[in-house]
């Protein structure tokens, strides 16, 4: 998600879930092939599996980018058919390419044919006024005859005319039975849903459908959430993370970044949420939220000053449990 799934949010995330496919946000062809790469695709082995999802509609500037994405060490390549915002439109990528299948089926040959890991396909179930279920099935048919196994299906049309990105995540209505008919018309392909998913029941739901499930707001906001994702989902037998292990490992990362000359609040403005119903939580997120004073950090003791300060907000049972571990 754009501005939101860096590497420091990925790696938050991480400590959650052992297991859950990490993804970027989107990284334009132009970015990476006129800009500067390492700024985009940097990352700490730690953050896998994490899949580079690009933004581009030109075969072989696709190629390009996906084959630095496969050499930087990424283990998915996923190509951006769902992004409704005008600036990608006027780059003719994005959600628009649901009109232009065989140029997506070309971009997905394209790819495959440069790298080795899978190359998969994020999209909407139709666009403006389509709503008829033959339009994404077309899509995604001819898609899958470029080679593409997966599909994530954002189970909402996009508009592109009158709506902003966040309407568009909001006010076509999600139909998630179009996805569910997709892996019913396509058994061979795998599926993955994604579109106002908030809880475990739903999850559990949709998968007795399709083959996955993507999780955006909801993991960013509340991403407490992830941490039972291994054990239910993956066969993890470790314990559950605390939000304290999530805590003192990210302390202890934003400690190394901070000794390396980084900002603290790079990272912690991912990690607001970690508390979120928590009493107490509140004030743990002020401290963490004051940039004034994440500014002035120069240094671990000083990282651990400031986390100490915001747990100190917190009643229980965080106090208990650091006082176990100390
Ligand atoms: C701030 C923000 C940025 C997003 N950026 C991307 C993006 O770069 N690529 C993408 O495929 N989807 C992007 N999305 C859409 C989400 O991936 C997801 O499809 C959408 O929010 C619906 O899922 P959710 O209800 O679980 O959030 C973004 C969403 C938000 C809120």
């Amino acid at each position: 998600m754009m501005d939101w799934t860096d590497r420091h949010c990925r790696m938050f995330h991480r400590q959650l879930s052992r297991h859950a496919w990490l993804y970027t946000e989107m990284v334009t062809t132009g970015a990476l092939l006129h800009g500067d790469v390492a700024r985009h695709l940097d990352f700490d082995a730690a953050e896998q599996p994490v899949a580079l999802q690009l933004g581009g509609s030109e075969p072989a500037e696709l190629a390009a980018a996906a084959k630095l994405g496969e050499q930087w060490g990424y283990a998915e390549i996923n190509l951006n058919c769902g992004c409704p915002s005008e600036r990608v439109q006027r780059g003719a990528f994005g959600a628009c390419l649901m009109a232009e299948p065989g140029l997506v089926a070309d971009c997905v040959r394209a790819m495959r044919e440069a790298v080795n890991v899978p190359v998969t396909v994020k999209h909407r179930i139709g666009i403006d006024a389509i709503e008829e279920y033959g339009f994404v099935r077309d899509f995604v048919g001819t898609i899958a005859e470029a080679g593409c196994q997966t599909f994530i299906v954002h189970a909402r049309n996009a508009i592109l005319k009158g709506l902003s990105p966040k309407e568009n995540r909001e006010i076509p209505p999600l139909r998630y039975e179009v996805a569910y008919r997709l892996k019913q018309e396509f058994p061979m392909l795998e599926i993955l849903i994604n579109g106002g998913i908030t809880a475990y029941a739903e999850i559990d739901s949709h998968l007795q459908h399709v083959d996955g499930v993507m999780l955006g707001r909801e993991a960013y906001h509340n991403p407490y959430v992830l941490a039972e994702v291994d054990q239910r989902y993956y066969g993890g037998s470790e314990p559950v993370a605390s939000r304290l292990d999530v805590e003192l490992a990210m302390q202890r990362y934003i400690g190394d970044l901070v000794e390396a000359g980084g900002y603290m609040g790079a990272v912690t403005r991912h990690m607001l949420g970690l508390h979120r119903g928590v009493a107490g939580g509140r004030g743990w997120r002020r401290v963490l939220s004051d940039a004034r004073r994440m500014q002035a950090v120069r240094s671990r003791e000083q990282v651990d000053v400031l986390f100490e300060e915001a747990r100190s907000h917190l009643r229980t049972p965080i106090r208990e449990q650091m006082e176990e571990v100390l």
